[in-house]
């Protein structure tokens, strides 16, 4: 027994003695020793988690749940069938959630006592739950609250349709314990099952077997198979329909979206064929995507066989769907084979981004994967630079420690571009044929596993490194700061042309300016263009030009909006204004919002600076999931 069962057993006997549950002490008499419950958090190998799974882990999750609009509350229980190897206590993650009363056993439930630890921020508090060595039963019956951060209710007025509400959640890292009583690691895998209850009107999906149309009851049945870590549970409730676009593969989206998402997403089969092709079986069955209204905070989340998609991907003309290529992917890398814990991010996003550009590349040919992945290394330099003089340099390895911080802290360039960097580098040395072999051998040899990066290393050094001799500086790519030297270089005609014109026409070349219109480029062109603008020195009559050749304000496409806004606030070019206004108060897609709020931040100019970000942040924050929320409240400082 760990030191830290043994502290909630001694309560237990202390509240037994009294034998009464009436006199379970309020939760702020139940406070526990800080120094316990980090015990707890270096047991279990995740930080992040205060589930004691060595002890006792979870198996098979059946939920039974109610959606209720009104109140806004998800109501009902959470029944663990669980492996226990003979201890007294079971310890889950809970954060937000009013827990109503816990019982024991399948056929006949009987009442037992538990105790809510000290809530630590985010992390949220351990919720221990006395039993018996013997128990594998344990049903909490809870209901979630305001407090519950992975919920997005939206009123009817944020929906493409206007008329019904929508609501989604989004679990990862660690939020699935703010609407699920959970042993929220990922270390641990469950599979599981629900019965929800939704109002007749709307739809329920989840990552799981899904209906393709509304029942007359508003009951839904779902099946999640395989073992999945409960990041990765995920629920979506409103006016949605379906569509298919090949074999076991669709699309779902409020009605009046659907043709446009059918025809962005249509190459979705082939994306699948050449994952397959690259690194073996989809193991999930099915792969739907599910565009979810704007304030989704995300580009894509990969939740198993149901991508979520933010509604930004829809730029008609499929010029975003390498999104759905890193989704898809993650069904190998992230959902087959899962970091152990957040510090372990990289090998997630890392691997993902690597496999997205191997899709992409075998669509659509090795230039446009060139550029999509300079795109990105642009922003791991940029990324690189600023963290050099932060607080925390070494967040700048691969390997994290992400201990008293945020999971949220390791979601950024490093796990994806320097993890993708990393690997590109060593495909690069072992010759893409031995790294195709080693890759398709991982991901099987791993599959429904989760791993330490650690374990990764020892994986590379037995099957690819060792056998063919090769040196390579794997611990410094992982442990050290920065970017090694030998770092795979990627280079791009088409962007060098690109960057030069933008060079030209602000150096005043009008004959090129001229020449400008909104086909000149693809998208990642244009970002290439847009940014090399952004290091010139240009003014308000340049930018007037340039929107007169191509009408960048009133574009529409995000990834263009986010570069243009960005060049508007720096250069003082207040046409945007409403356009902008209307863009933040829009869209809730963090990855947008950070860069447009930090520019308005440090805005010098009247009318594009922190007091409009203020001014716009107080409109549009009920807007806003919260996990863009959170973001924003700290860069502005609220
Ligand atoms: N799994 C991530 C999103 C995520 C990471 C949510 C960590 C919460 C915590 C997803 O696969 C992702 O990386 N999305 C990117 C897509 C992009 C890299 C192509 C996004 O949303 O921008
Ligand atoms: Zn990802």
């Amino acid at each position: 027994m760990t030191l830290n069962t043994k502290l909630y057993t001694l309560l237990f006997l202390s509240l037994l003695t009294f034998s009464c549950k009436d006199i379970l002490p309020a939760k702020e008499e139940a406070v526990q020793p800080q120094q316990k419950l980090e015990v707890q958090a270096q047991e279990n190998g995740d930080a992040h988690s205060y589930a004691n799974i060595s002890e006792i882990k979870t198996d098979h999750l059946h939920l039974d749940l109610e959606v209720d609009f009104n109140d806004k509350i998800i109501f009902g229980v959470a029944r663990h069938t669980m492996t226990n190897n003979g201890t007294d206590t079971a310890i889950f993650d809970v954060s937000g959630l009013d827990i109503q009363r816990v019982t024991l056993g399948k056929e006949k439930e009987i009442e037992t006592d538990y105790i809510i630890g000290e809530e630590k921020g985010e992390q949220g508090a351990p919720l221990a739950v006395k039993i018996a060595d013997s128990t594998t039963q344990i049903n909490i019956y809870y209901k979630t609250t305001e407090a519950s951060n992975a919920l997005d209710w939206l009123a009817p007025a944020m929906t493409e349709g206007k008329v019904h509400p929508f609501l989604y959640t989004q679990g990862q890292a660690i939020l699935t314990r703010t609407w699920i009583p959970i042993q929220d690691t990922p270390a641990n895998r469950i599979t599981y099952s629900a019965d929800l209850t939704v109002p007749k009107d709307l739809i329920a999906l989840m990552s799981a077997t899904n209906p393709t149309e509304k029942n007359a009851e508003g009951k839904y049945h779902f099946e999640m198979e395989q073992a999945v870590p409960c990041y990765l549970i995920a629920l979506a409730v409103g006016d949605i329909a379906y569509a298919s676009l090949g074999e076991n593969c669709g699309v779902y989206s409020e009605p009046s979206l659907l043709e446009a998402v059918k025809y962005e997403f249509a190459d979705l089969p082939k994306m699948i064929d050449a994952a397959e092709a690259l690194y073996g079986k989809y193991q999930w069955e099915v792969y739907d995507v599910l565009v979810l209204p704007y304030s989704f905070p995300f580009g894509g989340m990969e939740n198993p066989r149901l991508t979520f998609a933010n509604p930004t991907l829809i730029a008609g003309d499929r010029s975003s769907t390498s999104v759905i290529a890193h989704e898809l992917a993650h069904s190998w890398s992230g959902n087959l084979v899962t970091n152990a814990s957040w510090d372990d991010f990289w090998l997630n996003e890392g691997f993902t981004v690597y496999f997205e550009n191997r899709i992409m590349e075998a669509i659509y040919g090795q230039e446009i994967a060139d550029m999509l992945s300079l795109v990105e290394f642009q922003e791991l330099k940029h990324t690189l630079e600023k963290m050099a003089t932060s607080e925390h340099p070494e967040d700048t390895r691969l390997k994290l420690d992400l201990e008293n911080r945020r999971p949220d802290d390791g979601m950024t360039d490093i796990a994806y571009v320097k993890g993708a960097f990393f690997l590109k580098t060593l495909e690069d040395t072992v010759g893409r044929e031995a790294f195709d072999i080693f890759l398709n051998k991982y991901f099987d040899t791993h599959k429904f596993q989760t791993l330490t990066t650690e374990d990764f290393i020892a994986y590379l050094n037995k099957e690819l490194l060792g056998p063919a001799n090769i040196s390579f500086n794997t611990e410094e790519w992982i442990y050290e700061n920065g970017l090694p030297n030998n770092c795979k270089e990627i280079t791009s005609d088409r962007f060098v042309k690109a960057e030069e014109n933008a060079k030209a026409i602000a150096a005043g070349n009008a004959e090129k300016l001229n020449a400008l219109n909104r086909d000149t480029y693809v998208m990642q062109e244009w970002l290439a263009f847009l940014r090399t603008l952004d290091q010139q020195e240009i003014d308000t009559t340049l930018m007037a030009s340039l929107d007169d050749q191509c009408d960048f304000t009133h574009w529409g496409n995000a990834e263009i909006a986010e570069e243009w806004f960005g060049l508007a606030i720096k250069t003082g070019y207040t046409p945007v204004k409403d356009e902008l206004e209307a863009f933040l108060m829009k869209v809730g897609r963090r990855k947008f919002l950070e860069p447009l709020y930090e520019a308005l931040i440090a805005g010098k100019h009247e009318g594009l600076n922190k007091e409009f970000a203020l001014e716009i942040f107080e409109k549009a924050k009920n807007n806003y999931h919260a996990v863009s929320a959170t973001t924003l409240r700290e860069m502005l400082a609220i």
